[in-house]
């Protein structure tokens, strides 16, 4: 049983409980129920009889005060994710491993904005002062009117920005804030939802627009900024496989945007530079293309994608055949496989398989699953596909190759970066810019690759 004024929080979803369990009986976590103690402020949240109702008024959807405008950042990866630049009196969280490169980013963000006028402040509960001083200098932001402090406590927060008129401002992290109405500990999920819904009262109040920074553990062990989420009105994930200068910005929810958007970004010595053209990125020079690789023409956000597939099947040393994937959903090549098998003779069951995605991308459209059976298939017959070829479409369990949409979007972007064929859903119609060989069903693909045999040739 807690103690007086206690209760046990879990630090994965937030629920409370007011006895210890193993397990949270709320989202079934295991170990994340902590005992933590909570206490009212002064005369407040203890509700009496004598509190009135102050009555609801009701607006319409009609106003005579012109929305805010946006604010541009300057870096435009971020400011697309945001779905055309921040919000005024928005608060948005962005989650990422630690060290992926969160604080490089906003203080990219706060630095290029400040070179444009817009008031920014940089709040760090994790660095000092002098420490983001010389990182702005390596990035070349030394002379951007950005205010720059070190705190952890959110009354001092909230007062110091009472004082200062900020458009912007920054607080990294999360985790580290606490505030004196709690005594839980900082990172704890008491502390972290206290501090969060402090700042965006503070986003709605003044019309400033919060950025919040919140690292995220795989062992969920610090309270993860799941319980901000509900309250922020934008999470963007900040990704990057390590190893890799690449880092990716996604939109997870957005109230002001669309939420499948990316933002490209690589990792230098002066901080984070912006790629407006992935698709030359994440496509693997311009060698020959080896047997087992497939260029799919995917989608992302509002934006043409071109990444590699590569696979490799080879032959087994154990009873159990090996399956790992990188960046493509392993449930996905399972399908896939068992669709070549049952559908087009191709054997994998004492062979391994491999499949890699190149560059680092994450892919979940269904679009690539024809990509992904290229790939497999050109590496199991061990014949390469054409150079100048892209690859989409969906499979399904019948072994139809299904159409997908934005056709036109992937073939002008593939022509763009020199590819003059596909291999795409048969499509009624026929002004493709490019020879498409188009397919109804996966064993006419597999054959193609097989006997190697392309129709019509590039209209290049
Ligand atoms: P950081 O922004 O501190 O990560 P986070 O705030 O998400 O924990 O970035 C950490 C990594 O980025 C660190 O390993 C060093 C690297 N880095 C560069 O490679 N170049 C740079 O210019 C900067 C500032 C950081
Ligand atoms: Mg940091």
């Amino acid at each position: 049983m807690a103690r007086d004024g206690a209760f046990f929080a879990c630090q994965s979803c937030g629920a409370t409980q007011p006895k210890w369990a193993g397990q949270c009986p709320a989202c079934g976590g295991w170990n994340t129920l902590v005992e933590e103690l909570q206490s009212r402020p002064p005369g407040a949240l203890a509700p009496t009889k004598a509190t009135r109702a102050r009555g609801l008024t009701f607006e319409t959807l009609q106003s005579e005060n012109p929305t805010p405008p946006r604010i541009l950042t300057g870096v435009e990866e971020f400011d697309r994710v945001c779905g055309g630049g921040v919000v005024p009196g928005s608060a948005i969280l962005i989650a990422g491993d630690p060290g992926v490169g969160k604080s490089t980013l906003l203080l990219q963000v706060c630095g290029e904005a400040a070179k444009r006028g817009v008031r920014c402040a940089y709040i760090s509960g994790e660095e000092a002062v002098e420490q983001i001083r010389s990182r702005a200098h390596r990035m070349g932001l030394a002379q951007a009117p950005v205010q720059l402090a070190a705190e952890t406590a959110v009354r001092e927060i909230l007062d110091g920005l009472k004082r200062e008129p900020v458009d912007l401002v920054v607080i990294d992290s999360i985790q580290t804030l606490w505030s004196d109405v709690h005594e839980s500990g900082p990172g704890s999920v008491t502390q972290v939802r206290a501090a969060a819904s402090e700042l965006v009262r503070l986003a709605k109040k003044r019309g400033i627009a919060v950025i919040l920074v919140g690292h995220v553990t795989k062992d969920g062990q610090i309270a993860g900024p799941r319980v901000v989420e509900h309250m922020v009105d934008a999470v963007l994930s900040f990704e990057g496989e390590r190893g890799y200068p690449f880092r990716i910005l996604r939109g997870v929810k957005n109230r002001f945007g669309a939420t499948d958007e990316i933002g490209v970004f690589e990792m230098g010595d002066s901080g984070l530079r912006e790629v407006k053209n992935p698709s030359a990125l994440f496509l693997n020079g311009g060698g020959e293309r080896a047997a087992g690789a497939a260029v799919f023409a995917g989608i992302e956000g509002s934006r043409p994608v071109l990444v590699e597939f590569q696979a490799l099947v080879a032959p087994s040393a154990y009873g159990t055949p090996r399956r790992a994937v990188v960046g493509w959903d392993s449930g996905r090549l399972a399908m896939v496989l068992a669709v070549l098998e049952a559908r087009c003779g191709l054997g994998f069951g004492a062979r391994d398989v491999y499949l890699n995605v190149a560059g680092g991308l994450r892919i979940s459209e269904p679009a690539a699953d024809l990509a992904a059976a290229a790939a497999l298939a050109s590496s199991a017959l061990d014949i390469a596909l054409p150079q100048d070829c892209v690859v989409f479409g969906e499979i399904s369990l019948s072994g139809d190759v299904r159409p997908v949409s934005r056709t036109e979007t992937r073939l002008k972007e593939a022509l763009k970066l020199g590819f003059g064929r596909a291999l795409a859903p048969m499509s009624q119609s026929d002004s493709a810019p490019m020879s498409v060989a188009g397919v109804s069903r996966l064993v006419d693909a597999v054959t193609m690759i097989g006997e190697n045999a392309w129709p019509g040739a590039s209209k290049r």
